[in-house]
């Protein structure tokens, strides 16, 4: 098959596109002819060996993507043959990233795609909608509250919106721009900020007195807004480490009993990544997922797609395959 492939970390210049033997489900596996393969930084980023994780002769990136079991391995109910799946973690413990015609993952990272979900969206799910479900749930439910979703017109920021209108919460995200704004009232936020041109602590008071929870992308930048504007109690849940790191101010959160939380999707306990992949699941059948605007590149164009990712595209960067 043809695949792109590492087999040394680096610039995207050390991915090539070759011919590799197509892989077999061993069992309790899957095998998946990729129609998209989604790219998100942790895929520039391992390759480029900033979060390096070990070769294996050599690596296919991307750990998210979609498309439809072609063989199914020992164990797995042989009717799966046909399904249309989006995959996630295919990159994980394993060669067999998303960046080629097929991928072979654990029959649990391949979930069902509904009729009516579309490739695209299937394949921009995986690492973003599951950290954005971690982010909103590892604190409890939100039925009822107010969410704070920092930069909400990115990957993880669009489907924290979704998933945190679906379950009951108000949203309020913050943005850069006019385009990113629409992006964000798009996917459902109920107040949107333009963090740049306007004074977000007085926007969102205006708003509601107080946010029962922050999914913050930017824990440097915005440390101090999130201080101000959450209610005590608050979990401040931190998915990325772009940007400077804070100086945490102790007393003052202490002084409102804040919660401070990081994730990182990898190191999630099986329990609740599987609760995760459920209920992205169950919103997804209900119409309750929506896509990002995407630009699409052909697989021999795999190293441009990473680059796209990692200077900041607006909206999902897929690669087709075949
Ligand atoms: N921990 C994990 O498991 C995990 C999982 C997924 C992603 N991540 C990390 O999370 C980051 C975002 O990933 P992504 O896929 O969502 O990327 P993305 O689609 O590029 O979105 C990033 C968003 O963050 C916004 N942003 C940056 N600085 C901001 C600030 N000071 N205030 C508010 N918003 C700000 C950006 O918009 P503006 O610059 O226009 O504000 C952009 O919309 C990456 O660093 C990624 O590696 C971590």
């Amino acid at each position: 098959m043809r695949a792109a492939v590492y087999d040394t970390t680096g610039p995207s210049q050390v991915l090539r596109i070759t011919e590799v033997e197509r892989p077999e489900p061993g069992p309790g596996q899957v095998r998946v002819r990729v129609e998209l393969s989604g790219v998100n930084p942790t895929d520039w980023k391992t390759r480029a060996g900033v979060t390096a994780r070990p070769i294996d002769g050599f690596a296919i990136p991307n750990q998210d993507g979609s498309g439809v079991i072609d063989a199914v391995g020992p164990g797995v109910d042989p009717s799966r043959i046909g399904e249309r799946v989006w995959v996630w973690f295919a990159a994980v413990g394993q060669r067999w990233g998303t960046a080629a015609e097929w991928t072979v993952v654990p029959a649990g990272r391949a979930v069902p795609l509904p009729e009516g979900a579309s490739f695209e969206l299937g394949a921009s799910l995986g690492v973003p909608a599951l950290t954005a479900h971690r982010c909103l749930f590892a604190d409890g439910p939100i039925d009822g509250q107010t969410v704070l979703v920092a930069g909400g017109a990115g990957a993880v920021g669009h489907f924290a919106i979704e998933l945190a209108k679906r379950a009951g919460a108000r949203v309020v995200t913050t943005v850069s721009s006019p385009e990113k704004a629409d992006l964000a009232r798009a996917a459902g936020a109920d107040l949107v900020v333009n963090y740049r041109s306007e004074d977000p602590v007085a926007r969102i008071r205006e708003f509601t007195p107080a946010v029962d929870r922050v999914v913050e992308v930017a824990l440097g930048a915005n440390l101090a807004l999130d201080l101000e504007v959450a209610a005590p109690l608050a979990p401040i849940v931190c998915y990325a480490a772009s940007g400077d790191d804070p100086v945490v101010p102790v007393r003052a959160m202490m002084s409102k009993n804040l919660l401070l939380r990081f994730v990182i999707l990898y190191g999630v306990p099986e329990p609740d990544l599987a609760r995760a992949v459920s209920e992205v699941g169950a919103a997804l059948a209900e119409g309750r997922l929506s896509e990002l605007p995407n630009r699409r590149y052909a697989l021999a164009d795999t190293a441009a797609a990473h680059d796209a990712v990692e200077h900041g595209f607006v909206g999902k960067v897929l690669v087709e395959p075949a």
